[in-house]
């Protein structure tokens, strides 16, 4: 069984427990996983709009730039350059699957070690590069990096951290991605100005994430849950009681025993996922994902200044942009952390869906009304435009983006948890992968309708929030079943008759 969910039985079914300075420290210490995840989301885009880099791997997207009567849609548009960002998610996906075994046999801390050491190999491979060849390789071993942290982190932290904290803690995994898109737009902002290798700064600054993950991934304790799972009991009680700062946890040490070993009569948690009852939580849970990449997000996060360079602004001012951007992404972040538990998960979905829908909507007729092929957007909408990508963006924080990452991670009951999650991180790096590969040709064929083309999945998904998701603040993850799904008034179908359970396929 692949051990890849958010929360594991740990910290996720015990009420209460205090937040030791432990738990605090290894969950920041873990969180790095999502620095180097952001850091690589954030460099790419400014890398790929510097010249330096273009002439070097990519010279005919630098003569099309360059080019005065080149059509503005299709300046960026080329395979290898798409590969180029894509190619990370693709081994992400591959290294997620082979790290979810990993995690099970050997644990979540191992996992966290082997993600930094690719990272770190990836960004010296890529900070050398001499050819695309080697440009490929190590973004293909930053992808391993990435597959093995985003499996092992959310999952450690969730384990370690009491359950009424849990939902914050994960949220912290996705503030530093956005940290780390954050610092990326600012080191290539430095970094633009350095000519002619400051995109190997770029590249090679993803060590940094990396070698704070390996130290700190060497200091701290692994999950009392991997240690038990994996039979070492003693070494389990000893690790509980450390982060949780007393010997008073036979309670938890219990029910951690028990859930382990009720997962462990579970022969097959896919084949369990596939019951008639499990179909609620695996639908919602991975569609969530999907709609989360179709937001349209990353098509700002790795596009935004190429997009800002379409539109005609220097190569400073677009960097200049991404970091604003990428400011309002953190800041949004923080208001999800404080709202989340309070207001509920559906409004924030729901309201900021019409926000984005705005956005994307005034973006693409923006866009088709000022930006022809060869002019430059008049500066006042170019600002405009920046305005938008803001609110767009702020929006995504505060709800789609820590969300789906949080909502499948609650919505299993233990049995099916592990493997409903890894197809939450799967179709994640799926569709990264697909909007990364695909956006620049989709800008160069439909244009300003790229934007409508986002704004139609956004209006199906808002509508998917408000009608189809359930609820699930405050209630405890292991009586969501009952409180959730079993009250909802279409899913509660696919619970009705004794034999459901029972019951295998779609
Ligand atoms: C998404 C990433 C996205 C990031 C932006 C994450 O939740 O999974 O694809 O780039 O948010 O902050």
């Amino acid at each position: 069984m692949p051990a890849m969910a958010v929360a594991g039985p740990g910290g996720g079914s015990v009420d209460g427990g205090k937040l030791t300075g432990q738990v605090l420290v290894c969950s920041i210490i873990a969180a790095f996983g999502g620095l180097m995840f952001g850091y690589d989301i954030g460099i790419s885009g400014g890398v790929t709009s510097m010249d330096d880099f273009l002439l070097k791997f990519f010279p005919g997207v630098y003569v099309r730039k360059h080019r005065a009567k080149q059509n503005n849609y299709c300046k960026f548009n080329d395979q290898y350059l798409q590969l180029f960002t894509s190619s990370l998610y693709l081994a992400a996906i591959v290294a997620s699957l082979v790290a979810s075994f990993i995690c099970k046999k050997l644990g979540r801390r191992l996992t966290m070690q082997a993600a930094s050491i690719f990272f770190l190999i990836g960004a010296i491979i890529n900070a050398a590069a001499r050819d695309l060849a080697m440009l490929i390789v190590g973004r293909l071993l930053l992808g391993a990096g990435v597959g093995f942290g985003n499996q092992a982190v959310p999952l450690f932290i969730s384990e370690i951290a009491p359950a009424n904290y849990r939902g914050g803690l994960n949220i912290c995994f996705q503030l530093l991605i956005t940290v780390g898109i954050l610092i990326a737009n600012v080191i290539n902002y430095g970094t633009s100005r350095l000519h002619p290798n400051g995109w190997r700064v770029s590249l090679g600054g993803a060590a940094i994430p990396a070698i704070a993950l390996l130290i700190g991934s060497l200091t701290i304790v692994e999950t009392p849950t991997s240690l038990i799972e994996r039979g070492k009991l003693d070494e389990g009680l000893r690790a509980l009681k450390k982060i949780r700062g007393t010997d008073n946890v036979d309670t938890e040490y219990e029910e951690i025993l028990h859930a382990t070993e009720m997962a462990k009569k579970v022969d097959s948690p896919f084949k369990s996922l596939m019951k008639r009852s499990s179909r609620p939580q695996l639908i919602c849970g991975t569609i969530i994902q999907i709609f989360q990449q179709f937001t349209g997000i990353n098509v700002i996060m790795f596009y935004a200044p190429v997009l800002f360079q379409t539109m005609g602004f220097g190569s400073n001012a677009s960097l200049l942009s991404a970091v604003v951007t990428g400011l309002i992404n953190v800041v949004s972040t923080l208001v999800a952390i404080f709202t989340v538990d309070r207001c509920g998960r559906k409004i924030l979905l729901v309201e900021a869906a019409i926000q984005m829908l705005v956005a994307q909507c005034t973006m693409g007729i923006t866009l088709a009304i000022h930006l022809k092929s060869t002019n430059e957007i008049p500066s006042g909408y170019a600002i405009f435009v920046v305005f938008l990508v803001s609110f767009f963006v702020a929006g995504f924080a505060w709800s789609w983006g820590p969300l789906g990452w949080l909502i499948p991670s609650e919505i299993y009951p233990l049995e099916t948890r592990s493997a409903g999650f890894f197809f939450a991180v799967s179709m994640n790096m799926l569709c990264t992968f697909l909007i990364a590969q695909v956006f620049l040709t989709m800008l160069c064929t439909m244009r300003s309708a790229t934007f409508f083309f986002f704004s139609a999945w956004i209006v199906v998904m808002g509508c998917f929030a408000a009608f189809m998701l359930p609820e699930t603040k405050g209630i405890p993850i292991d009586e969501m079943n009952e409180r959730a799904w079993r009250k909802h008034w279409f899913w509660k179908r696919y619970f009705e008759g004794e034999d459901d359970n029972q019951k295998v396929g779609f």
